[in-house]
């Protein structure tokens, strides 16, 4: 298992902050830790990062490819690996802004037949058993693997298989017979032909970094992008704005602690959000609500498959007692101001694709009644946007209320 590491040296940052600015740089006090309740799930909370895969660099990657007697292999290897790199690795590129990217070492010299056949691993039958996958795999290598110690081995499987059908990720560290150790492991299905594409490696890879699933799980009955539409490739991986949020990214040390304004006392202001899609500058603004919770707003400029509906302002609410299956809510919540079935994509996020508020279309003021909080938008320059936050230092507990709204500028306004 990976070692848990006490999360309490994490805890004495909290009380250091600037009391005369209630902007916080070096020692951010919205960074809010990982809730203790939730210590040992993936969370949206700040956790030591040695106890996940580096996100920092270069993270090394070591691949294999496998079929099966029942499945042989249909396909090339050299089409499965082009199907994921340099993709992914330059995916990771650009949402890090140049902080981390993919060292992939492929062992191309053929598909490891696996010992039992496909539909043994009882992957279609919902109870999948990836740790015997993934010990099968291990054997196959055998003690001649050319593997180097690496961060995740990913785990291919051809195309024929069918059954193989999703991509989980293990949370268990894999050590090959001649003793070459990687964290963990990936092990993709068809979903990656079907659906999702390269990303899928983007969104796994996300967890063995820490990241939470965005999307409700099964049990809710909700669809993909009831929490946060299709602005997070760890809720939708095929969505409108298939990025990480702001938030992400400065938990995965993509973006510095003066990239993020804190607001930790109620009040008003002012704060120039950078886009982003674009390297540098202040990518968003959050509250702290309390403890557990903060409320965050960046910026889209970008949208895929034209949903110019999740262009502009996004506001959300972070939950560090929130994981996919529990009834602590959603780890990340994106608030709609616009209170409407305004999506764009019924299939690429549903509803919550319209949530931004976009300033060229003559918005003006997101507000957010149940949290006390108001972002005005005062002007955009050069893509940026200009905007005050008001905050009435409510955490959102009390008043159940009406939860968002929007108010549009006049023509002349715009
Ligand atoms: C194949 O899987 C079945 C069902 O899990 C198991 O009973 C059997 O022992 C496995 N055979 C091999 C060769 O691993
Ligand atoms: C491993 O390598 C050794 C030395 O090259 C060779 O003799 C042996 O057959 C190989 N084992 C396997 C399982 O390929
Ligand atoms: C391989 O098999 C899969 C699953 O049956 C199928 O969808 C795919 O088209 C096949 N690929 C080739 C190259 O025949
Ligand atoms: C966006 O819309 C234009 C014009 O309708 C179309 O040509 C283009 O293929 C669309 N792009 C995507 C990604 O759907
Ligand atoms: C995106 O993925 C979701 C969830 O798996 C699926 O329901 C939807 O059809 C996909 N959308 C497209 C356009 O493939
Ligand atoms: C923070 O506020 C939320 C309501 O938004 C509440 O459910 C939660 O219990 C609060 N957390 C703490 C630690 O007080
Ligand atoms: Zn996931």
């Amino acid at each position: 298992m990976i070692t848990i590491k006490p999360i309490w040296s994490l805890l004495s940052l909290i009380s250091i902050f600037n009391e005369a600015n209630c902007q916080i740089s070096a020692e951010n006090v919205c960074k809010l830790p990982v809730a203790t309740s939730n210590r040992y799930s993936l969370s949206v909370g700040f956790t030591p990062s040695d106890e996940y895969t580096t996100n920092i660099g270069a993270l090394k990657g070591a691949m294999v490819f496998v079929d099966f007697e029942d499945k042989p292999a249909n396909d090339t290897i050299d089409s499965l690996y082009n199907l994921f790199m340099p993709s992914a690795s330059d995916w990771y590129s650009t949402a890090s802004y140049g902080r981390l990217k993919i060292e992939m070492q492929a062992d191309t010299s053929k598909f490891y037949r696996m010992p039992n056949i496909s539909t043994n691993y009882k992957w279609d039958r919902g109870d999948f058993d990836s740790d015997t996958y993934i010990a099968d795999v291990v054997k196959v290598l055998g003690r001649n693997s050319t593997f180097r110690d690496s961060d995740v081995l990913y785990i291919v499987p051809t195309r024929a298989a069918e059954h193989i059908s999703f991509s989980p990720t293990s949370r268990f560290p894999v050590i090959l017979e001649n003793g070459v150790k990687m964290k963990t492991a990936v092990t993709f299905g068809q979903d990656v032909h079907l659906k999702y594409g390269f990303k899928t490696l983007n969104h796994e890879t996300g967890h063995t970094m820490g990241l939470p699933d965005l999307y409700p799980s099964d049990s809710k009955k909700l669809a993909r992008g009831a929490w946060v539409g299709g602005y997070d490739i760890m809720g939708l991986i095929n969505g409108t704005s298939p990025d990480y949020f702001a938030w992400h990214k400065w938990k995965l040390g993509w973006l510095d602690d003066d990239q993020v304004d804190c607001v930790s006392a109620k009040g008003s202001s002012k704060h120039v959000i950078t886009p982003l899609e674009k390297t540098g500058g202040v990518k968003a603004a959050a509250v702290k609500l309390n403890e557990t919770k903060a409320f965050v707003v960046e910026l889209r400029a970008t949208a895929a498959y034209n949903a110019s509906c999740s262009i502009g302002l996004v506001g959300y609410v972070i939950n560090t007692a929130g994981t996919n299956w529990n009834s602590n809510g959603a780890p990340i919540e994106v608030l709609d101001p616009h209170m409407s079935d305004r999506g764009c994509s019924l299939n690429r996020g549903g509803r919550l694709t319209g949530a931004a508020v976009n300033f060229a279309m003559g918005e003006k003021v997101m507000n957010f009644p149940r949290y006390g909080i108001k972002v005005a938008i005062d002007g955009v320059k050069n893509g940026n946007y200009e905007i005050t936050v008001d905050w009435d230092g409510n955490s959102g507990a009390a008043s159940p209320g009406p939860g968002v709204g929007v108010i549009r500028a006049t023509d002349d306004e715009r």
